[in-house]
């Protein structure tokens, strides 16, 4: 992206960053990102524990203000108009913030109210997002007794509920079974072709396959952003996991470690 382009909201974009910077004292969590998210695209943020995924999703948001660099998302400035932007968006934190001693129910009429969307609209929106979740059964159910892939699905019934554009889904996958992954991906999928903006994150290497696009991150910085597609092509292997073994032989300095977990589950990034 050149200076020029760079200032300038660009029609189709849902998200576009222009060399975005956190710093936490003299440590820089994100560093220089610049990227550009189309509407309606399903876009993946990868990376080890402590790449940057979080805070530089939390910029996104208007949560966490920038050191340099811009944001604009939904064709606001995060820096200035952080509450408008609040408004326009859907945030599934990585610790989702369910209440335990609520209901499905009363948990998504809670977050109904924050949005200000009560009585009849409420009524309505919340029987829409029990069907597109396949949450009815558990409509009255305690947060807290939900299998977590369903508590998952909550979250993010609870982060779509006032029907925001975009949606920063942060690590939704974590933890949760194959199948039901598989099964919140179909989800994203069926969002995003019904025009939604989504911005995923994930540990998980081969849920890249699922994104329309991707940027890998490490220590920070964007180290690899495209298609999977084009990437596998570009670097040359068969999958998005040889990918990340390749930028991880290639630049030395890398904190990466080899793709292994404890539990003997392949794909997921070293942590
Ligand atoms: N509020 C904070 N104060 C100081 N350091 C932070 C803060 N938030 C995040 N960091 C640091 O920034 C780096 C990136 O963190 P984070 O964005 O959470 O990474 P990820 O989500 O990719 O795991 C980490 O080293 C983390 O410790
Ligand atoms: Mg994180």
């Amino acid at each position: 992206m050149t200076r020029a382009s760079a200032d300038r909201w660009e029609d189709g974009a849902a998200i576009q960053t222009v060399e975005l910077t956190r710093r936490f004292g003299s440590f820089v969590a994100v560093e220089r990102v610049s990227l550009r998210v189309r509407r309606g695209e399903v876009f993946g943020l990868l990376g080890p524990n402590g790449a940057g995924k979080t805070t530089l999703i939390r910029m996104l948001c208007g949560l966490l203000s920038p050191s340099a660099g811009s944001a604009f998302v939904a064709g606001l400035d995060v820096a200035r108009a952080g509450e408008a932007v609040r408004r326009r968006i859907g945030y599934m934190s990585q610790r989702f913030s369910l209440y335990p001693d609520l209901t499905v129910e009363e948990n998504l009429t809670f977050y109904g109210g924050v949005y200000g969307i009560r009585g009849k609209p409420l009524r309505t929106r919340l029987e829409e997002v029990l069907a597109e979740l396949a949450l009815g059964p558990f409509r009255e159910s305690l947060a807290r007794d939900l299998p977590l892939g369903y508590k998952q699905r909550l979250a993010l019934g609870c982060a779509m509920l006032h029907e925001p554009p975009i949606l920063f889904l942060d690590e939704p996958t974590s933890g949760v079974d194959p199948r039901a992954r598989r099964s919140f991906w179909d989800l994203i999928h069926r969002k995003a072709e019904a025009g939604t903006t989504l911005v995923v994150t994930t540990h998980y290497m081969e849920e890249a396959e699922y994104c329309h696009r991707i940027a890998i991150m490490d220590s920070g910085k964007v180290i690899a952003l495209g298609s999977p597609t084009r990437l596998k092509e570009e670097h040359g292997c068969e999958s998005i996991q040889q990918v990340f073994l390749k930028l991880l032989r290639g630049d030395g300095g890398s904190t990466w470690q080899t793709p292994r977990s404890p539990s003997g589950e392949s794909g997921v990034l070293g942590s």
